[in-house]
């Protein structure tokens, strides 16, 4: 699978070989990280989509980032999504959103919920880009600083106008 903005970027379903990229993207990326037996369990669990981005990197193909969701019936949540910091501000997240909202799509999800900590205004600023509005707040709801999530939420109607640096590679890349 290939997909949108950056040259050589490549979406793969996640696998167990991918865990310790991952748990490494995973640890470079929270203050509070999952543990390896939370993806173990998302690699089994049926309702729960994984994917990994790899991009091309000193002459390989390297893991940058990695997304997990889950569709039940028509609604879906975004339950993590991460860039290795060597990786980020490229369009890596952004790429990776717009393949899964086009693929909850494919399987008409009509909504999709996230919950994002109140501090992260990167994280909120991304998926604002992509229309999701906030529509309530978790006090408290981050264990290790008490830190509120603020819940966003997405209705998927069709075509989505997020802006890409290179909409040219974007249109060309994409499946
Ligand atoms: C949030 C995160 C996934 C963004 O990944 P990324 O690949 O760097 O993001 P992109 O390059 O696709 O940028 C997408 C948008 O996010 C926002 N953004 C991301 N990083 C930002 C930064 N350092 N400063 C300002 N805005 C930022 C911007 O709106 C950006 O769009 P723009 O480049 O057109 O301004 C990444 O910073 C990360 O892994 N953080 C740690 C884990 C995390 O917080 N995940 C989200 C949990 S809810």
């Amino acid at each position: 699978m290939l997909d949108t903005a950056l040259k050589d970027l490549e979406i793969l379903p996640m696998t167990i070989d991918d865990l310790e990229d991952v748990l490494n993207i995973e640890r470079l990326s929270y203050s509070s990280p999952w543990l390896k037996s939370q993806f173990e369990k998302e690699l089994q669990n049926q309702f729960s989509n994984k994917f990994i981005a790899k991009v091309a990197h000193d002459g390989r193909q390297e893991t940058a980032a990695f997304i997990i969701f889950w569709v039940v019936a028509d609604e879906a949540h975004i339950l993590n999504i991460a860039v290795h910091p060597d990786f980020r501000r490229k369009g890596i997240a952004k790429s990776l959103l717009f393949f899964t909202l086009n693929s909850m799509e494919e399987r008409r999800v009509k909504e999709v919920f996230l919950e994002v900590r109140r501090s992260n205004v990167y994280a909120q600023e991304l998926y604002k880009d992509f229309g999701f509005k906030e529509i309530g707040i978790r006090e408290g709801y981050y264990g290790n600083n008490n830190e509120d999530a603020i819940v966003m939420a997405l209705e998927i109607k069709g075509e989505r106008e997020v802006a890409f640096d290179d909409e040219e590679e974007q249109d060309e890349g994409f499946i």
